[in-house]
């Protein structure tokens, strides 16, 4: 079937429609919805491909709305994407449908560790798995990643000097949100030698994985490393790379036996009947939506050259090499100030509104992440008032 390509560049009027990334402006930034830019939460402001449209027309076409039934062609779907987008050969048998990649590792966290266990994250880090940490009343174990050419790196240095042996679990953004970086085969490894070694579980969150420019691809954390089978849970959504995140669907996958019955006793206790929408989008993205995330990653890519172009000559403004999604890094910390301060530049004078670096750990302070998956031309607007504001 011929897929219609969408139009990235169509205007579409997103405020008023229950959508977190308006709606939120006051109360999370006192900003002025109407003349702000709104670059913070990581959705993105398109139409969803075509296919899961019309998978939804049909859907309010026939009306009846009850409960899912068999998983098996969504299922289908899910081993068929990870076979054509990442050369990963899964079982269906190995993945378990939840309510997104948060509430998935939210009951991985009860599975596998207790209160008052330690969970190790490299920081900077995607913010919600502070919180998810916190409000299973575990503790979050902040280690800091190093920087090199504009991007981070991974430090094993001294590493186990600062374990306490009460590390149970280390979850991990592979891409890496917020930095955008994309993992090498080496620092994969090195990762599974270190938790085998220690006898750490691994949370591989692969949410971006499908977000990738042409110059690096993602490598799926069990195909760089087979050897840590055993103790890994993979966590994937179709919702961050078509845009469907509304949907609040997503599959874990563990090959694993032993550790998929612990997983699903826990999925049990909580209730497994998924949620009919999003297996009907998540389903419909996997068949139909691959052309439309081609040329959404052409599009992107584009909006992150005008970006990182239009960022150059700020003299204190240092953005990371974006080598996947598009969420843009910036380091504010040659501006030297405080982060009201940098709260005023960029929400009350630049009236851009970013996501604040301190909530993704001690090191993202002085940091902004700015999401770059708008119309271009919205794009090149908040370039020029950064510009405007900062240089
Ligand atoms: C690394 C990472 N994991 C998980 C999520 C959210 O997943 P979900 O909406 O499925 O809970 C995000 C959203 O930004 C993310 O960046």
């Amino acid at each position: 079937m011929e897929e219609i390509i969408v139009n990235f560049d169509k205007y579409i009027d997103n405020k008023d429609k229950h959508l977190s990334k308006y709606d939120s402006l006051k109360s999370l930034y006192n900003a002025d919805p109407d003349s702000s830019i709104s670059m913070w939460v990581a959705d993105m402001d398109f139409n969803s491909p075509q296919s899961v449209l019309d998978a939804m027309e049909r859907e309010v076409r026939h009306g009846v709305f009850g409960y899912y039934g068999s998983h098996h062609s969504y299922l289908e779907a899910v081993k068929g994407w990870m076979k054509k987008r990442h050369n990963w050969d899964i079982s269906m048998d190995w993945c378990s449908v939840v309510h997104g990649v948060n509430s998935g590792i939210g009951m991985g966290l009860r599975a596998f560790s207790e209160p008052g266990d330690e969970i190790i994250v490299f920081s900077p880090i995607y913010y919600s798995f502070y919180l998810t940490i916190k409000n299973n009343n575990r503790i979050a174990k902040e280690i800091p990643l190093s920087v090199k050419n504009q991007q981070y790196e991974l430090d094993f240095e001294g590493l186990e000097k600062k374990l306490s042996g009460k590390e149970k679990i280390l979850i991990f953004s592979s891409p890496h949100n917020p930095g955008g970086k994309v993992w090498s085969k080496k620092d994969l490894k090195k990762l599974a030698e270190f938790c085998i070694k220690k006898g750490i579980f691994i949370f591989m969150d692969e949410i971006h994985h499908d977000l990738t420019y042409r110059d690096k691809s993602h490598l799926t954390f069990l195909k760089a490393a087979p050897e840590a089978e055993e103790i890994t849970l993979v966590f994937t959504a179709a919702t961050k790379s078509f845009n469907i995140a509304g949907c609040h669907t997503g599959t874990t996958i563990i090959p694993d036996r032993k550790l998929h019955k612990i997983y699903d006793e826990e999925h049990k206790a909580f209730g497994k009947t998924p949620n009919r929408f999003g297996m009907i989008m998540t389903e419909a993205a996997y068949n139909g939506g691959e052309t439309w995330l081609n040329e959404l990653m052409k599009y992107l890519d584009k909006n992150r050259k005008d970006f990182s172009d239009g960022l150059k000559n700020i003299k204190n403004l240092n953005l990371f090499n974006l080598e996947s999604t598009y969420l843009a890094w910036v380091d504010c910390s040659a501006l030297h100030i405080n982060e009201d301060q940098l709260k005023k530049l960029f929400v009350q004078d630049a009236k851009v509104v970013p996501s604040f670096g301190y909530n993704f750990g001690k090191t993202g302070k002085n940091f902004v992440r700015l999401n770059l998956a708008c119309r271009n031309e919205i794009l090149k607007m908040a370039v020029d008032r950064i510009k405007n504001t900062f240089s």
